[in-house]
């Protein structure tokens, strides 16, 4: 029986986070410069994206770029910029055929304007979609968007919109730029990295998360079904002992 066939359609995620590391590695390893690796990157992006959509999960988030890539090697940065501007380009037709919508979390005044151009262009052209959201993080940090929930959280107690006595961790979830979409029941993270990089650290409270040592420009279709299948023998326990979680 093929991955594919393996897993329960009923019990998938309805939304998977993505960590996509590895690719300076993979690029090294064959003794080409780290862009080589993210030019290579596209390739999984479209794998998920696709696979994604096929199974019917209703969000896929991906760190793309984080406030911290901002102290890479200018050139290195640059030409990352410069794919985001080709491959939205390029993708476009590829989210429409797929009915997935794209939106984007992060600084986004902090991108140069041709992304934000791009992007902008997409978003609208996608917003008609109705089947999966995939999202970006770009120019992301959790603890940028956690300081910026607390400025306008401040701001409404301030301006007597909200009473400091009612916040509750919901409030909290309403003022981060994922407001409009659930938490994820699924971490994955490529290249042997054990770490979350200060990636959706709210929104990851209860998710299971999935480590896997390909690196990013390789990882497939049956990677992806190999994690999904992963996550489904978990029991998710929010706290609870398998007794209560199994109870009829
Ligand atoms: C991490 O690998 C990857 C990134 C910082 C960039 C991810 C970008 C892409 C996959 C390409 C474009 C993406 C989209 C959504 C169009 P790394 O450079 O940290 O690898 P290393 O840990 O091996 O050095």
């Amino acid at each position: 029986m093929s991955l594919k066939d393996q897993l329960i359609i009923d019990r998938l995620p309805q939304h998977v986070a993505i960590i996509m590391d590895g690719n300076g590695r993979w690029a090294k390893k064959r003794g080409n410069s780290r862009v080589f690796g993210h030019k290579h990157g596209v390739t999984a992006v479209r794998e998920v994206t696709e696979a994604s959509a096929e199974l019917g999960i209703k969000y896929l988030t991906l760190y793309a770029f984080s406030t911290e890539n901002w102290n890479r090697p200018k050139l290195e940065v640059d030409a990352l910029m410069a794919l985001l501007v080709t491959t939205i380009s390029s993708e476009t037709e590829t989210l429409m055929k797929n009915n997935v919508r794209l939106n984007t979390i992060g600084c986004k005044e902090s991108l140069p304007s041709s992304v934000r151009n791009k992007l902008d262009t997409c978003i609208a052209e996608t917003s008609v979609n109705s089947g999966m959201t995939l999202t970006l993080a770009l120019s992301y940090s959790s603890r940028w968007e956690i300081v910026e929930a607390i400025k306008e959280i401040t701001k409404d107690v301030k301006d007597s919109v909200l009473n400091s006595e009612d916040i509750t961790a919901e409030t909290v979830s309403n003022y981060l730029s994922t407001s409009s979409i659930p938490d994820p029941e699924l971490m994955i993270r490529t290249s042997g990295e054990y770490r979350i990089s200060n990636f959706l650290l709210w929104q990851l409270a209860y998710s299971e998360l999935y480590f896997s040592d390909i690196l990013w420009p390789d990882f497939r279709k049956e990677d992806y079904y190999a994690a999904l299948i992963d996550y489904q023998g978990r029991e998710r326990r929010f706290g609870k002992t398998g007794e209560q979680i199994n109870v009829k």
